[in-house]
């Protein structure tokens, strides 16, 4: 495996000034992914034997989210910030690595594919090459390397911009900072650096003069995708790169099967997954690991982060979070499901619903205007409008069961603790502070009473007086305690 042996270099040193940011740029997120996460998925495709993380700035928080990503990496602290050929250098040193393949990519480059590091690396090794470079035509070359090349287009080395002459800062060919190496030639080379340049550093990018100069073979393999190699530098160019990203995204999943109504309005994370026939209409965001079955339709107005939705669903201007919809199960328009929302098959949340920690079964509705917190609703059963689960009691959350094919009226309280049995009723206006049979009807307050007259002897002269005296007098007209009408 040794010839085989690939190791991957991460630069992540740098703090990124320019995002003027407490947070160090390759943590900044774009499409549910930090930057540095979008290159160490590309990076995973590569099966790596190793993968190396030089970090510098803030390299405790560096250090947790790459552990998390990548468990086995090897952290390597860069202690001055002294150019990419010292942050090899100490990557190389820590890791240990002498033998097989070193690609060196950097942590802000979230456009980077799997399948390009792929190809440059196979390329690489066919060409046999001490050093090759990932290179790209830019209209703009400003700020990067230049590949130097000689009449016969061998590539003869990297000039950076701040050293190179205005004839050279002409060269339309760039150097992405993705190289590859055979490592024993970088281990013997990164000791042969100097920082005798405009910058003061040690230049990685001056290994491949190293390489020219002891007569080994360089090479540089342009890349069409020059985006894939781009870094967004500051909060402007994080945006524009977003923006790329979710076209690039959500024209993917349009290719695989999604029907996208505006993909200019439509969002959709690096991780989401998504199944042939899904509908996504506008202004809708899928965050997170969101994943949606086939036949559902999502939107419009709709965010979904890390949520699981069911064959057939359907998601109407809803805000919902760690949430399971079932398949065919109905939500919203205008509701909001909180962290731990379970509904069922064919389920239904409607309209100004919020829900946390509740559970329905399939079939169960709660269609208007409710909160329901805590809760465990039995399949068939019908919350009626206007029904608050009232879960907490200032002190302590409490849950709330509610029996299969229960009937609720409106404006209905359950405080919690509270079981409504499977079956039972309750009455419009009903306050449930005691547990309900299965099949029996809960009514509380008392009997409705009538007080004939009232308004016109209390509220004499008023509007409301006027209109209850003319429906008494008026011919024709059927008064409040008759019922019915003509
Ligand atoms: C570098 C390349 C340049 C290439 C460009 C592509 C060198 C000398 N130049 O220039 O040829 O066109 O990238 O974007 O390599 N870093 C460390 N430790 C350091 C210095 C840098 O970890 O001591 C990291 C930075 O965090 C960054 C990456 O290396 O992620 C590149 O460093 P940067 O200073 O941005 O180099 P460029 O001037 O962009
Ligand atoms: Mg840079």
């Amino acid at each position: 495996m040794n010839e085989h042996e690939l190791t991957v270099v991460v630069l992540a040193a740098g703090g990124g000034t320019r995002m003027k940011s407490k947070t160090v740029k390759v943590l900044h997120p774009i499409a549910g992914r930090t930057m540095i996460g979008h290159v160490l998925a590309a990076v995973r495709t590569l099966e790596p034997h190793r993968v190396v993380a030089v970090i510098g700035h803030q390299r405790e928080q560096v250090a947790t989210h790459v552990r998390e990503l990548v468990p086995d990496v090897v952290l390597a602290v860069q202690e001055v910030l002294d150019g990419t050929g010292g942050a090899v250098r100490v990557a190389m040193e820590t890791s240990g690595t002498s033998r097989g393949t070193v690609v060196v990519a950097t942590g802000d480059t979230p456009l980077l594919e799997g399948e390009s590091l792929r190809k440059f690396v196979a390329d690489h090794r066919a060409a046999e090459q001490a050093v090759s470079i990932l290179s790209g035509i830019v209209a703009d070359p400003f700020g990067y390397g230049r590949i130097l090349r000689n009449d016969e287009g061998d590539v003869e080395g990297i000039v950076e911009e701040k050293d190179a002459t205005p004839q050279q800062r002409e060269i339309a060919e760039i150097s992405s900072g993705i190289l590859a190496f055979d490592a024993e030639f970088l281990v013997g080379a990164l000791p042969r650096l100097t920082n005798d340049n405009a910058k003061g550093e040690y230049y990685l990018t001056d290994t491949v003069r190293i390489a020219r100069e002891d007569g080994l073979t360089v090479g540089a393999f342009p890349i069409d995708d020059v985006a894939q190699t781009e870094g967004a530098n500051d909060r402007v160019q994080l945006a524009e790169m977003g923006r790329e990203l979710n076209r690039r995204i959500v024209t993917r999943w349009m290719r695989d099967g999604v029907t996208v109504m505006d993909p200019a309005t439509t969002w959709i994370d690096a991780d989401v997954k998504l199944a042939e026939d899904v509908t996504i209409l506008p202004g809708t965001q899928l965050l997170g690991a969101t994943v949606v079955a086939e036949d559902a339709v999502i939107g419009p107005d709709t965010t979904l982060k890390d949520c699981e939705v069911g064959a057939g669903a359907r998601v109407v201007r809803a805000h919902a979070e760690l949430s399971v919809i079932g398949d065919g199960a109905e939500v919203g328009p205008y509701a909001r499901l909180r962290p731990g929302t379970i509904l069922g098959t064919r389920s239904k949340i409607g309209t100004f619903v919020e829900t946390k920690n509740a559970h329905l079964g399939d079939g169960a509705k709660v269609p208007h205007l409710s909160y329901v917190g805590d809760a465990e609703i039995g399949e068939q059963a019908n919350i009626g409008a206007g029904t608050i689960f009232a879960n907490y009691d200032g002190i302590a959350k409490h849950r709330t069961k509610v029996g299969r094919w229960f009937r609720g009226g409106s404006n209905n309280t359950f405080v919690a603790p509270v079981e409504l049995g499977d079956g039972s009723s309750t009455g419009g206006g009903t306050v449930v502070r005691r547990n309900v049979p299965p099949g029996a009807l809960a009514v509380s307050g008392g009997p409705q009473r009538n007080l004939p007259g009232w308004v016109p002897s209390k509220r004499a002269g008023t509007p409301q007086a006027e209109a209850a005296e003319e429906a008494h007098r008026g011919p024709g007209r059927a008064s409040d305690d008759q019922g019915g009408g003509h």
